[in-house]
This record gives C-alpha cells, structure tokens and sequence, in this order.
C-alpha cells in the first residue's frame, strides 16, 4: 500500500514492524506474529494487559498466552514487555510458570520497569464498576485494565520497579488504596440499596455484615508482602526495555511491535466509550515500546474475512443469522479470556478503510477465510447509510451517527470447497 520508509539507512531490511488487530480484536495477530518473529530478533508488546488472549499451535501442541509475547516459543529471541502494558503479576507468573513446566525456556523474557501493575484493587473496581453500569455495561474483560489505566494517569499508579523495594511499595500501596476502599465501600452500598430496591432481601443483616467486613483482598500488609515476593520472583526479568529495542534496531534487526486488542477498540479512535483504556493503533507502538516514529518501517494490519466483536458497542454489519452462527461455530468464535461468544458479522470495508488510514498500513493480512465456506452468497459492507438517507464511505466521527448507521452491501459469489489445507 505504501512505500517502506525511506528514511532507513539500509531500506532492504525491515527492523521496525508493528503488527496491529484492523478490526475490534481476535483477528488472529498472535499467529501473524508467531509467523513473522522467526525473521526478528525482539517481539515487543506495547500496550493492553490481560485482557489479551492469543492462541498458538506449535508441533500440534497448543498454547495460550495473554501477556507474554508470542515470540517467547522461540528460545533465541527476546521477549518484552513494554512501558505502555500494564501487568498483572499474579497472571504472568502463572504463565511464567506454565511455560516453564512445558520446558519453554523463559529467561528471554524482559520486563519494563516502567510498565504499570494491575493491582487487586483495579480488578475488584472494574467489576464493581460494571455492575453498577447495569444494561450500561461496557462488557469489559473485568481484568482491571481501566482502572489500571485510570491510575497511571493520575499518577497514583504502582510500577514494575516499585517491587523491588518494599518501602517505596508500602507507600504507594497505601496512598493508592485509600481512594479505592472508598470508591468500593460506596459501590458496596449503592448495589446493596438497589438490590433491595428490587426486594432481592438486601436487608439481611448476616449479608450486610458480611459485605461491611474489610476485604481481605485489600489488605496493606498482605498485598505488599505478596508484591515483595512477585518483585523478587520478576527481578531476573526486569530491564530497560527500550535500550534493548533501540540497540536492535540501531544494528538494523528486526523488532515486531505487537499490538493487542484492535484498531476500533482505540481509547482515542475507536468506538468510544465501547472501547479498552489503551491504544492500540500503530502510533503507539513508539509510546508505549519508547521508540521514535522514524523507527518503525512497515504497519501489518490483521483482519478477519468477516467481522467480530466481544463485548458491547456499535457493530453495524453484525449478524443473527444463520450466517452469523456458522461463523461462530466454524470459526470457534469464543473469547480465549473469558470464554464469551463473539458477536459476528459480514467484513465491513468501510470500517477497514478507516483502520488501514488511521495505522497506515503497509500491509494487510486477512485470517480465517475457511470459515466462510459453504455460506452461500458472501457479503461485504462497502458503505453506510445515515438514518436521514445520506451515503457514507468514511467511518462517521460521531456516535450517534454511527449507532444507526446501515450498512450497504456488495454481493460475492461464496465457495463451497474446503480451503483449510491452501497455502497460497
Ligand atoms: P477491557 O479492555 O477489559 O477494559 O474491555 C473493554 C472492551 O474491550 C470490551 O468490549 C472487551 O470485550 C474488549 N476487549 C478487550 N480486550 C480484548 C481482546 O483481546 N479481544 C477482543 N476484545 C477485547
């Protein structure tokens, strides 16, 4: 689509490349990425937490991964994971240690110091949060990503760093926590009156009691000491992560930046508030890896031959159909972190267009076109229609637009013959 940058010194390599979902996730980047990480020398993840989830089949054995890249089945090459992901050390230690119990070395994987932690308390708000949201909800994976997120901003967040030294930990613990036990106790109090509300017996003074009672979970001196012992467990781990990026690209190797989650689910672009708290467009490769714009040469953008989306939100091209359940049967449509089925429509261009801009892509690889074999008559969304009859080939900026819009299609003859086994 567009020239590889020209202002590399040494145009037939390609040593920044990111990698990034074109459409609302689960477009299959772990396995592009698996693919392509055999040219690299780093495999870099930039943002999102885990609320990621890939899956890669390796020798007929299968693995799951949310936050260690996908490069890390390769033992000679360095796994990072960046300043911009924010991480939970409880899950990474538990896939840490899967791998390990699977004989897949681990000592390539680095760690930002500055990458943000998911703190218990992240993941009690973001339930709590969506709770309270009712029909509203935003169908978060309830990993405690936004709020996560929410802290960083408002620098009350606790980083990779902050557990190697206990003290400095306590402290931060401690100034964070006391906002969250707050915002948790109101939560606690609101779902309590509108439970009884709704004469669901909220006023039962044993399941009061019970709800009163300090969490456990969000107790200073058990948190920390569980951190301290993580902290000693990841030190090995934990690196200045963009040096390792700048000194390989710097000898021209190949680093593939990998995005998680997708273009529309972009805090900035995507379908906002129906979105996830980072960004996972291109541009923040050099935020959230620490690398300049200069330094990423080629933008590979993954997208399914039709459409999904987990979680609620606009998705104009959706299905519930007879079509729209092959997809999510044939194409085993269900999240790999939280098990929910994937909504599933016909691919909508119009949104693609809008991606492939938005991360000028230099490239563009379209996963799982098996799956519509045998549906009959293929369609694709080419343009919308506004609920006032006007024709829209950009994706609308405005939501209320965007939330009527009706797609228009272009028919495809289908196929019907079994395409699993082509290689080209
Ligand atoms: P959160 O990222 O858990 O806050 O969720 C926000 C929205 O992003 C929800 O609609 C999720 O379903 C969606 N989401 C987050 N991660 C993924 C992913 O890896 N694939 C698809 N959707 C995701």
């Amino acid at each position: 689509m567009r020239r590889s940058c020209p202002v590399r010194h040494n145009a037939s390599a390609m040593p920044g490349l990111v990698i990034v979902g074109a459409q609302w996730g689960d477009e299959g980047k772990g396995k592009v990425t698996d693919l392509l990480a055999e040219r690299a020398a780093a495999i870099v993840r930039f943002q999102g937490g885990n609320n990621a989830g890939h899956t890669i089949v390796r020798e007929g054995e299968e693995f799951k991964f949310h936050l260690i890249p996908s490069g890390i089945l390769y033992p000679d090459k360095t796994c990072v994971i960046g300043n911009g992901v924010v991480l939970d050390p409880r899950i990474l230690l538990g896939e840490i240690d899967g791998l390990r119990r699977r004989g897949v070395d681990v000592n390539n994987l680095k760690i930002s110091a500055n990458a943000h932690l998911i703190m218990p308390y992240h993941v009690l708000l973001d339930t709590a949060g969506e709770v309270k949201l009712g029909k509203l909800s935003l169908g978060t994976t309830r990993r405690g990503i936004g709020p996560c997120y929410a802290d960083k901003a408002l620098r009350l967040g606790i980083r990779v760093q902050d557990l190697l030294d206990e003290k400095i930990l306590r402290t931060k613990i401690r100034t964070a926590l006391e906002p969250k036990q707050q915002a948790l106790r109101e939560l606690g109090v609101q779902r309590r009156k509108l439970r009884k509300e709704a004469g669901e017996g909220g006023g039962a003074d044993e399941q009061q009691a019970v709800e009163d009672a300090p969490d456990p979970r969000l107790d200073l001196h058990t948190m920390t000491e569980e951190h301290v012992s993580y902290g000693h467990r990841l030190e090995p781990h934990i690196a200045d992560t963009a040096k390792l990026c700048w000194d390989a690209l710097d000898a021209d190797k190949t680093v593939i930046f990998e995005g998680a989650q997708a273009t529309l689910l972009d805090l900035d672009h995507g379908t906002y508030p129906f979105v996830t708290s980072s960004n996972p467009i291109a541009g923040a490769a050099c935020v959230g890896a620490g690398i300049g714009p200069t330094d990423i040469n080629e933008v590979w953008g993954v997208a399914k031959a039709y459409a999904t989306r987990v979680g609620a939100g606009p998705f104009p091209t959706e299905l519930s159909d007879e079509a729209g359940r092959h997809m999510l049967e044939k194409g085993h449509e269900y999240g790999t972190t939280t098990g929910r089925e994937r909504r599933c429509g016909w691919m909508d261009l119009v949104a693609l267009r809008y991606a492939v801009r938005l991360n000028r892509l230099t490239s563009l690889a379209i996963t799982k076109l098996d799956v519509l074999s045998g549906v009959g008559p293929l369609k694709v969304a080419v343009r919308y229609r506004s609920r006032e009859g006007a024709l829209l080939d950009s994706f609308p900026y405005h939501q209320s637009i965007l939330h009527s819009a009706e797609p228009e299609y272009e028919e495809l003859p289908g196929f019907d013959a079994d395409i699993t086994a082509c290689r080209s």
